[in-house]
Parts: structure tokens; C-alpha cells; sequence
């Protein structure tokens, strides 16, 4: 029978490419009775209110206790929550509620570890007082602390409630204003109390009965919500419950194996980021976060959806109402106030990390299949790239390259001399990526399964025992990640010695972490195993991808004795993986639709802490029509990770098998790319050092300007590109807004633009729009390379896109594109600027970095110069550099249309050192 389900299992996941999404496979709201109970309450049922509250170790404490006194006879006596309230310096505030543990509740609430980065202690604001201040109708005071110099925080005792305002009294956000705050308390099973709960073959035990938690969040000054990924849905979140909204579920956090998911839903997918972000017209942004790893679901509220039982707050306020609900966990919450966008971000990131630094080469193409077949196939699909002058970086073995999916060994046939395959691609400066997954074949015979058997590494089932389920190598166990004991295991399987095979210059691709098991409920674990220390799966689920990305990426770090970054892609999400390495989006399907929600999709996630991700260009299922798959690597090549990726059953895809003139524009696509990798590893620095992600929404960089507000077919690179890409079949134009009150120059003619309007913009199969901001300089190397690392010494472009006061600025971040030396100060940080008609290059650098580089820069093209100039003056040199008036070059592409523009050809001046271009 087991074996029977199993094969059955395989064909369904493996074979069937043409089968929709199985909706009834998952629960909805109303089967989900933690949901279904949190949704029907009516505004004002939270019952309690704040008393006893006072300043104990620089925190505000409080405790929360019902408005009316328990009924001594009930069996469900309300016990008080201790509510917490820290302030961190940078404007934010946590808010921590939980059981009194003083009380000895049947058990300890699960408690997130290792996602806070420990820095963020350090930037708390020891309280001292708090002062009290009677809101108007209330019969008793409200407790104020101060947050900073233009924010105060306040604890509403009766109503409970707790919001942030700015001093001028005006609301930013807040929680419980609509009173739906509830907390499920555990308690002590009684004899004959049946807590289990079934969905469709599967009864969860549900030893702790009811613990979920409840509250509504109002953003205040906003016109849209965004954030909380991972859904394939738009980029502004479309409300879920009210006036106006036809019946849909809230948008589901429940990291889950979707096959075939679809391209507008708010259906959960592989990740989780409990993060949402607001905005408004009066161009300011803020945040809420919620540190919980369980089951989560969130209702966005259209505009009277409390009509019949309003409470709190008038209609006529330009608010927007939510509605979180978790199946276990505890209140952690963050409240961020912005004001602006890129302040959002960083408040973010000093919660939760900003993204790791990637290697330069995980910037390049990455080119992926399920399967390469053998070591003859990976050969010919490098070489011809070469052939067809292709620039890639990392070619990819999907699960097929192991012996029997039992990960860490090769399959012996197919992949005989995995040391020396790995070593060619080297010697071109390429590297491989294998995968790894997380669920272990059960197989006595296998190094691994026995090690973790013996060492009782496994999560267990209810009974104890290692849970057993369902994945590609048949009967599996699953590594329990969230010990940090396991996870140095883990990570210790990577060093060369423990991985047979593998060479310096593999790295590792983590799937199916959510985790997948296929005869599990809803594909995955059942909510009731158990994890170290007793934790639940149900209260850990939505993390446990997270912590194996974690072992692996550290595990990478330990292989090269802390000198090699790492580089790990993971399908599951959780707040902090941006430390880790890139993800992508998942089985997407080679449909338009679906190129088009990838950009809302990459936006949601830069938005919410994760930069570094892509989607699978072309679309996993299905096979692309050529159309298609050109205007995939047209937005693709934008795509902060850049990778191509199929099903096993599609035919073969690598950019030259479509004919000559698909080949090249495929080319072009992918060239585009590259010229731009110093701008795109700049980005990278600056999402690394701040948090603020490479590909921003429009209105990041114009928050004002409330056209940009739900735009999300368009989307910024850094502050100096726009990138509008075409969606849709046999079209040769696109309507591109493009915001702001200075000009932008098409990047493929250097034609200009004035901001602020809707331009319908030639689209020809040849590019998609995209623009460069006035004002701004974007480095780039226009050298054709076989992959990033032959362009190490390549030198410079710099296109300088003057403003209307014929002024630029621009960055160029350089270091080894490798190690971590980097955090030692040992990189180049230049800053460019362009005013008065002299280019100038000036250190961003501390004075001691120490690293160099002898790369020149080559050329210099002026984008909208308006005088006439004869010459270019380089000093300290002293010299003359030539200059032309000419058509616009983009790499080796000369536009054959458009205006002139002013190139400085070699000026002769090194990177790494300061100089001046005068133009005369
Ligand atoms: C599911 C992943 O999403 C997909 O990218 C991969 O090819 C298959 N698993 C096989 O490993």
C-alpha cells in the first residue's frame, strides 16, 4: 500500500504537467477553525483592558486583564497576559504579549530564536518614565512614552489599544484600535475534551487545544498595503473582506509545495513574511511586523467593512484595516514609522539583518534544468554558450545528478567525475550548483540516514518516532533544523572531506524546505510532530526552511574556512533569509501572466528584506513560445537573481534553439545584464549595508508621487533605472509612466523624456523600455566575456545622465567579489559627480581600504550636455582625452536611431584613484 501511494505520489508530482492547481488539496479559511473563529468576530469583542502598568528594566509593562471581572464559576477563567512595550533607537517599537509564566500555564508558548539579529538589544532605549494623558471620552488616563523626537508611543488602557503617533497627535499605526484583539489561552486537558481537528485523510492531534492569537492593525495616512509575501498576487494588496470584495480567503502564511500555483490568489506559498508595509499620500511609509512562525492569515479590510459595528475610528480617515490571525506563537511585534520608504526598509533590516553580500559571479547568468543528464550534456551546454558567445555563470544539477535522490553523492553512472566536471567549468571562471534537500532517504545503507538515525537528528512523529514521509527518494526523515546543535551537523556535511565530490567551486541549491512531503497533510509535515525541546511543528512550520537555509549557507562559510562567501538559493522564506542567500519564486508556468506577476512578486519580497531573488525565467511548466521566452530574458536580465529553469518534462530551452534571430536577441538580453553587473554589485552593497533593496517600487524613489502607488509593471534598479517590461503577446509598444520632475533617457537611444507622464513607448521584439533617471551614473563594463570573472580587469563605462541643472551623482563599489575581506575595509567605494562641466571622482572609502584595482575607465557618455563642448581636460594627469558626438553604444549595440550624445573616449584615469574630467 505504502509503496503503491508513494509511486502514485511520484507520477502526480512528476509527470503531469498539464494538471492545474489542486485547490482542494488545501485548506481554506473556513476549514481552518482558528481562522474561521478569528473572521466572524465582530469589532469591539476584546474584553480586556490595561492595568498595573509600569517601567521595569527600560521596558514599558503592563498587564492585560478582562474589563470584567471572570465569573468564578466558568470554566474559562481569563487569566492576565504581561504585555510588553521596548522602543529601539531609529523609531521602532516591540510589542511583546504572552502568558503570565508566573502562572504556570500548562506549557511555555514557542518563542521564535535565532531570526532578531543580536545587534538590536544594543540599539534599545533604556525607559525611564512614562507620562499619562486622559484621551478624550476615556475614563481613564492612557500611558505615553517617547519614541523619538517627533513620535510617542501610546498604551490605551480602557479600550486596550496601542498606537504610535506622530507630536502633532496624528495616528502612524496601530493595534486593537477596532478592538478584535484575542488570545486563545492554553489550558489543561480534561478528561473527554477532543481538541483533534481532520482535513480531508488527516486528523491533527492537537495535544494543546486552542492557542491562536487574534488582533487587527490599522495603518493610518494610507492609501495601500503591501508586503506579507509570499503570494503571486499585485504588488498593492487588494482588500479581502468588506464592501466591494467578492468572497475571497484572507492572504494565507503558511509555507507550502504548491503545484502549479496560480498567477492572482492569496493562496500561501513556499514562504512567509509576516511584514506589511504602508503608504500614503502624503508620501509616507510605515511597517508592521510580526515575529510568529505558525500558521498565519491576514485579512485586508476594504472601507466600511465595520459599517454595522463601528467603534473606534471615523470613516472619513484615509486608513486601512487588517486583521492578522495565527494558529499559535506569541504576540512579537514590531511597529515601524518610517517616514520614508527607504527608512521602512532599514527599520526592517536592523530587526531582521540586511542581505548577505553575494559573490559577484551569483550576480551573472544562471543557467538550470531538471535534469542536466550527464557529465557529456553539462559539457555541450557549456560550450555552447561559448559558441553562440553567451556569457553565463553557474550551471545547475537538479536532483537527477544524485545516486537515488540521496543527496551529498553523484549519481556513478551519469556523473562519473564530478571533480574534474567541476574543475572545467572552473577553468573558465564558472561554477556549479548542486541541490540539496532537506528530507533523507530512509535507507540503512545510505551514510547519512544512519548517522542521523544513530545521532536522533530526525524530527519525530507524535509517537516519538522519526517521522517518516513522503519525498523524491521515496520513504524520508526530515533533518530538525531547529536545533542549533543539528544544524552545525548539517553544516559540517559540506566540507570537502564529508562531500565526496564536491570542489571550491560548488555551491548549493536548497528546495523543497517548506518542507514538502507529499503524503502529508497539505503536502507538508503534519502540524503535531515534534521538534527538539518539545516545540510543535504547527508553532515552528513556517521557519523550519529558514533554519536549514541557515545550516547550509553556514555550513558553506565553515567549508571555506570563513573565506568564501556563500551561496545557497532557497525555495522557503522566513524574516531573516535574507541573510542567508537568494530564493526564488518557485514552480511558476510559462504563460504571460505569469512574467507578469514575477515583477509584483520581486518587488513584495525587496520590499519585505529579500533582494536577492528571481523567478524561473521561462516558467518551470509548460513550454514557452519563443515570443515569450525573449521578453522573459528581457525583464529577466533585471531581476536582482537571474536564472533559467524547466520541468523535466519540457523540452529543452537554452537560448539557442530557437533560431538565429532569437538567439541573438536572447543574447542581447543576457549582455544587457552583464554590462551592468558594477551597477548591479553596487546595489547589492548598498541593500547589504542598509537593507534597501536592488529593484525598488517606483514610489520608493518618488514617494510622493501618488501615480507610482499601485504601479507594478514597472520597477526601479537602484535609484537610476526605470525597467518597464511587455506582458503581453505580439505587442510592439508599452505605456510607460515615468515619474518625477526631471527628464529620463531611454537606454537604448539616449532619447529624452520628461518626467511625470504616460508615454506609450516603442517596444520592438528587440528590448523592452527602460530609462535612465537625469541626475544620476550608472558604472558599466561593455566588454563581451564568457562569464563575470573574465571581466575582473575589463574597464569602465560610465554613463553620466545629466539633470535640468546639468548636474549627476553616481557610486561604483568594488572589492575581491569573493571573500570576506570586504568587512575588513579592503574595497574601493567611489563616488562620482558631475557639476559645474567637471566630472569628478571622490573616495567613499575609509582612507586605509586596502584594495585596488587597475582597471581604467574607458569611456565616459554624457547623456543630455548642452553646450557644445570641444574637449575633455583629466587631471592630475594633465591630459586631453578625445571626445565624440555620436549615437548612443550599449555594450557592443550602436543605436541606429536617436539623438547624439557626448563620449569621452579613454581618459586614461584608474578607478581606485581620485581625478577630474573637466568638459570644455
Ligand atoms: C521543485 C522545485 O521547485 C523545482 O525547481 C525543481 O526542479 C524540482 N523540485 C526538482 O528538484
Amino acid at each position: 500500500m505504502r509503496s503503491l501511494l508513494f509511486i502514485l505520489s511520484l507520477i502526480y508530482f512528476t509527470s503531469q504537467p498539464s494538471l492545474s492547481w489542486k485547490k482542494e488539496e488545501f485548506r481554506t479559511c473556513d476549514q481552518t477553525p482558528f481562522c474561521k473563529r478569528a473572521r466572524s468576530r465582530a469589532p469591539g469583542a476584546c474584553s480586556l483592558i490595561a492595568t498595573d502598568v509600569s517601567i521595569t528594566d527600560g521596558d514599558l509593562i503592563a498587564k492585560l486583564i478582562p474589563k470584567i471581572p471572570n465569573n468564578q464559576s466558568s470554566d474559562h477563567q481569563i487569566k492576565p497576559l504581561i504585555l510588553s512595550l521596548t522602543v529601539y533607537t531609529d523609531r521602532i517599537v516591540r510589542l511583546r504579549i504572552d502568558e503570565d509564566h508566573s502562572l504556570n500555564p500548562p506549557r511555555k508558548r514557542f518563542r521564535v530564536p535565532d531570526v532578531v539579529v543580536s545587534e538590536l538589544d544594543d540599539n534599545k532605549i533604556w525607559l525611564q518614565k512614562l507620562s499619562t494623558e486622559t484621551i478624550s471620552g476615556d475614563a481613564t488616563p492612557s500611558s505615553i512614552i517617547h519614541v523619538s523626537d517627533n513620535h510617542e508611543a501610546v498604551v490605551r488602557h480602557a479600550p486596550f489599544e496601542v498606537y504610535i503617533r506622530e507630536k502633532s497627535g496624528d495616528r502612524v499605526v496601530s493595534i486593537n484600535s477596532n478592538g478584535l484583539f484575542d488570545f486563545e489561552q492554553l489550558e489543561k486537558k480534561n478528561e473527554g475534551d477532543n481538541w483533534e481537528e481532520k482535513f480531508r485523510t488527516h486528523t491533527d492531534s492537537r495535544p494543546y487545544g486552542s492557542q491562536s492569537i487574534s488582533f487587527d492593525v490599522t495603518f493610518h495616512d494610507s492609501s495601500f498595503v503591501y508586503g506579507i509575501p509570499e503570494h503571486a498576487t499585485s504588488f498593492a494588496l487588494k482588500p479581502t473582506k468588506g464592501p466591494g470584495v467578492a468572497e475571497s480567503e484572507p492572504y494565507r502564511l503558511f509555507n507550502l509545495d504548491v503545484f502549479e500555483y496560480e498567477h492572482d490568489s492569496p493562496f500561501g506559498l513556499y514562504g512567509s513574511i509576516p511584514f506589511m508595509v504602508s503608504h500614503g499620500k502624503s508620501g509616507k511609509t510605515s511597517g508592521f511586523f510580526w515575529l510568529n512562525a505558525a500558521e498565519m492569515q491576514i485579512d485586508v479590510l476594504s472601507k466600511g467593512w465595520d459599517a454595522e459595528n463601528r467603534i473606534a475610528l471615523g470613516s472619513s480617515e484615509d486608513r486601512i484595516d487588517t486583521l492578522w490571525m495565527s494558529e499559535a506563537g506569541i504576540v512579537d511585534t514590531f511597529f515601524f514609522v518610517g517616514p520614508e520608504p527607504k527608512d521602512v526598509v532599514k527599520q526592517y533590516a536592523s530587526v531582521t539583518g540586511t542581505s548577505a553580500m553575494p559573490q559577484l559571479f551569483a550576480t551573472g547568468y544562471h543557467q538550470c534544468r531538471w535534469n542536466y543528464k550527464d557529465e557529456e550534456d553539462v559539457a555541450q551546454v557549456d560550450s555552447k554558450f561559448d559558441e553562440h558567445d553567451i556569457p553565463y555563470d553557474v550551471l545547475w544539477l537538479d536532483i537527477e545528478h544524485t545516486d537515488g535522490k540521496r543527496y551529498f553523492t553523484w549519481d556513478s553512472v551519469l556523473f562519473p567525475n564530478p571533480e574534474e566536471m567541476q574543475k572545467k567549468l572552473a577553468g573558465k571562471g564558472r561554477r556549479m550548483v548542486t541541490i540539496v534537500d532537506p528530507h533523507i532517504k530512509r535507507d540503512d545503507s545510505y551514510f547519512l540516514h544512519k548517522e542521523a538515525t544513530q545521532m536522533g537528528y530526525y524530527v519525530k512523529d507524535l509517537s516519538g518516532k522519526d517521522f517518516d514521509g513522503w519525498c523524491w527518494p521515496g520513504s524520508s526523515s526530515y533533518i530538525d533544523m531547529l536545533s542549533p546543535e543539528i544544524r552545525e551537523w548539517w553544516g559540517g556535511r559540506f566540507s570537502y572531506k564529508n562531500y565526496v565530490g564536491s570542489t571550491p567551486s560548488l555551491y548549493i541549491w536548497n528546495d523543497m524546505n517548506e518542507p514538502s512531503v507529499f503524503n502529508g497533510p497539505e503536502v507538508t509535515m503534519p502540524r503535531d510532530a515534534l521538534h527538539v525541546g518539545g516545540v510543535e511543528h504547527r508553532e515552528v512550520h513556517n521557519a523550519y526552511g529558514y533554519y536549514f537555509h541557515m545550516a547550509t549557507s553556514d555550513g558553506l562559510v565553515m567549508r571555506g574556512e570563513g573565506k568564501d562567501r556563500p551561496f545557497v538559493l532557497s525555495r522557503a522564506i522566513f524574516p531573516g533569509t535574507q541573510r542567508y542567500g537568494a530564493i526564488w519564486t518557485g514552480d511558476n508556468t510559462a504563460e504571460w501572466e505569469h512574467l507578469r506577476v514575477s515583477i509584483p512578486m520581486l518587488l513584495t519580497l525587496g520590499l519585505t528584506g529579500i533582494t536577492f531573488s528571481g523567478a524561473d525565467i521561462g516558467g518551470f511548466f509548460g513550454n514557452p513560445e519563443p515570443e515569450l521566452l525573449v521578453r522573459w530574458y528581457q525583464v529577466g536580465a533585471y531581476y536582482p537573481f537571474f536564472r533559467g529553469h524547466a520541468h523535466h518534462d519540457t523540452k529543452r530551452r537554452e537560448p539557442w534553439l530557437f533560431g538565429e534571430r532569437n538567439t541573438e536577441l536572447m543574447r542581447d538580453a543576457i549582455h544587457t545584464r552583464y554590462t551592468l553587473l558594477p551597477y548591479f554589485y553596487t546595489l547589492f552593497r548598498e541593500a547589504n549595508l542598509t537593507g534597501v533593496p536592488v529593484v525598488r517600487p517606483l514610489w520608493m524613489e518618488f514617494p510622493q508621487d501618488e501615480a507610482t502607488f499601485s504601479n507594478d509593471e514597472a520597477f526601479m534598479v537602484g535609484s537610476g533605472l526605470l525597467v518597464q517590461g511587455v506582458y503581453t503577446k505580439g505587442t510592439t509598444h508599452a505605456s510607460v509612466y515615468l515619474p518625477g520632475k526631471e527628464s529620463w533617457y531611454d537606454l537604448r537611444n539616449g532619447k529624452t523624456y520628461v518626467g511625470g507622464k504616460t508615454y506609450k513607448m516603442d517596444a520592438p521584439e528587440e528590448s523592452i523600455p527602460a530609462f535612465q533617471r537625469a541626475g544620476t551614473i550608472i558604472p558599466r563594463k561593455d566588454r563581451f566575456r564568457r562569464s563575470s570573472s573574465q571581466m575582473d580587469n575589463d574597464p569602465y563605462t560610465l554613463v553620466v545622465a545629466l539633470n535640468s541643472t546639468q548636474e549627476a551623482d553616481g557610486e561604483l563599489y568594488i572589492d575581491d567579489g569573493k571573500s570576506f575581506e570586504f568587512k575588513r575595509g579592503s574595497y574601493i567605494h567611489r563616488r562620482f559627480i558631475f557639476s559645474n562641466g567637471v566630472l569628478t571622482s571622490t573616495n567613499l572609502a575609509p582612507p586605509q581600504a586596502g584594495f585596488s584595482s587597475p582597471c581604467l575607465i574607458d569611456r565616459i557618455i554624457i547623456l543630455g550636455h548642452t553646450s557644445g563642448p570641444k574637449s575633455a581636460l583629466v587631471e592630475p594627469l594633465n591630459q586631453k582625452a578625445e571626445i565624440e558626438m555620436g549615437p548612443l553604444r550599449m555594450g557592443g549595440l550602436v543605436a541606429s536611431s536617436g539623438t547624439k550624445v557626448l563620449t569621452i573616449r579613454k581618459p586614461g584615469v584608474r578607478v581606485d584613484q581620485d581625478w577630474t574630467v573637466k568638459v570644455q
